[in-house]
């Protein structure tokens, strides 16, 4: 069997990975893929313009691919999954309209109050003048977000007024994000703890995944800007038996019904971003897909085939699977490029000295292979996840992975997992 992972990051080396596994899979192809991809074994690197969706399916009717991963949320909004349906080819992903509550925040938020899914308060606007009228009457912190997808940036945490008036004139009159901030979203401002809920959704059906945590902030103690997640650990103590089966109840049961409600069911990995404030739960966000980072130590733990999952939701046949995960903790740290969040520098040579030694991956993420030698391409550049009895261990086995690599202007969080330790 041949498989296609759509992607670039880190989140699509485990991804691959993890299906090159299956005795079943002859061979995965990734696109376009990473120096980690492209040195996988039974794993390469395909390179077809991933927008161009035509390209896509005629690559894979010419090397048979059995299965499509969709890993990031852009082509999923795009529709690549609706286009690779209608040629009978089986992807794992949601509907350009399902996708929609990743790629609208005005979509999500009106979802979210249609369906009884707790959230933050929040008024949509399409103006700038309405929005700052807006901004007189509210109390501070509050939350500025831009409506569509902003590369993880479109949030923004506003402490005054005048700071959510520069946030509405960045994203209404100086265009900071392009269309995507064609209306903002303004909601009160929640504390609490994050705690991210991914789970295998088919239709009705659900397999939630093992739980995880992710690091959103760039330093450590959470200061500092928001990052795509700087390391995450499973399992994560927060969501206990009690929570994970209110997060079911209260926000995936009620959000799959709506979506078939709606006319565009749901299939494919669907994230809840929540905020949990002594055990109440409110969804920040939903992701249409698999976290990254919180992809690699998730699915170090998983022990049953990831392509068999994909294909039991695909095939509807979610009701008779059983997932199985290892018992032991997993923690991934994210090794960055000096400057990420923002402007990062390029094209720095990656000496690695281990990558792969028993329950310890060394995920690729920002890397491109370039005459044999590895290069950073991207601000996130390696994920180094390992295994461990417990979060002590699996953290401090990440971390002696981590040591391994050196590049120039790398850094890394000194905490991840601290908090599952507390
Ligand atoms: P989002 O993309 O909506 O998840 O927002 C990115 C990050 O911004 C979240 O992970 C939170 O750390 C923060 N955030 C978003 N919305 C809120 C809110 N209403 N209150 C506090 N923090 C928030
Ligand atoms: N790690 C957060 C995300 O994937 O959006």
């Amino acid at each position: 069997m041949y498989i296609l992972v759509i992607g670039s990051g880190g989140r699509e080396h485990a991804l691959a990975w993890k299906c090159a596994q299956d005795a079943s899979v002859s061979e995965v192809f990734v696109c376009p893929g990473n120096a980690g991809t492209a040195l996988e074994n039974k794993v390469s690197n395909a390179s077809i313009d991933i927008s161009n969706f035509e390209e896509v399916k005629d690559f894979c009717i010419e090397k048979n691919i059995a299965l499509v991963i969709v890993g990031p949320e852009q082509p999923l909004v795009d529709g690549l999954v609706d286009y690779l349906q209608t040629v009978n080819i089986k992807t794992f992903g949601p509907s350009s309209a399902a996708a929609q509550l990743e790629g609208s925040k005005t979509f999500s938020k009106d979802f979210f109050i249609q369906y009884g899914i707790p959230t933050a308060t929040y008024v949509a606007f399409n103006n700038f003048d309405s929005a700052k009228e807006h901004l007189k009457k509210i109390p501070y912190p509050t939350v500025v977000k831009a409506d569509g997808l902003a590369a993880g940036k479109g949030v923004i945490i506003c402490q005054t007024e005048n700071e959510a008036l520069e946030a509405l004139i960045s994203i209404f009159k100086d265009q900071a994000f392009g269309d995507a901030g064609t209306s903002v979203v303004i909601e009160d401002f929640l504390i609490g703890e994050e705690a991210s809920f991914i789970a295998v959704v088919s239709k009705d059906k659900i397999i939630p995944l093992a739980t995880s945590q992710d690091h959103k902030a760039v330093g450590d103690g959470d200061v500092g800007l928001n990052t795509g997640g700087m390391g995450a650990y499973s399992p994560a103590p927060i969501v206990d038996e009690k929570l994970h089966q209110k997060i079911i109840d209260e926000v995936m049961q009620p959000t799959m019904q709506g979506l078939i409600t709606e006319g565009s069911p749901y299939l494919g990995f669907l994230y809840a971003g929540l905020m949990i404030n002594n055990g109440e739960l409110k969804v920040l966000e939903f992701n249409c897909r698999f976290g990254d980072p919180e992809t690699q130590p998730i699915l170090l733990r998983l022990q049953s085939s990831l392509v068999e999952l994909c294909l039991a939701a695909i095939d509807d046949r979610l009701n008779d699977y059983q997932i199985q995960w290892a018992d032991e903790h997993a923690c991934g740290v994210v090794i960055a490029s000096h400057g990420y969040p923002e402007d990062y520098t390029k094209n720095n040579e990656v000496t690695i000295k281990s990558s792969d030694v028993g329950g310890m991956k060394l995920f690729h993420a920002g890397t491109k292979l370039q005459s044999d030698k590895v290069l950073t391409s991207g601000g996130r550049v390696f994920c180094a996840t390992a295994l461990g009895k417990d979060l002590q261990e699996a953290q401090s086995r990440a971390y002696d992975l981590v040591e391994s690599v050196s590049f120039e202007g790398a850094f890394y969080r000194k905490d991840i997992g601290n908090k599952g330790l507390k």
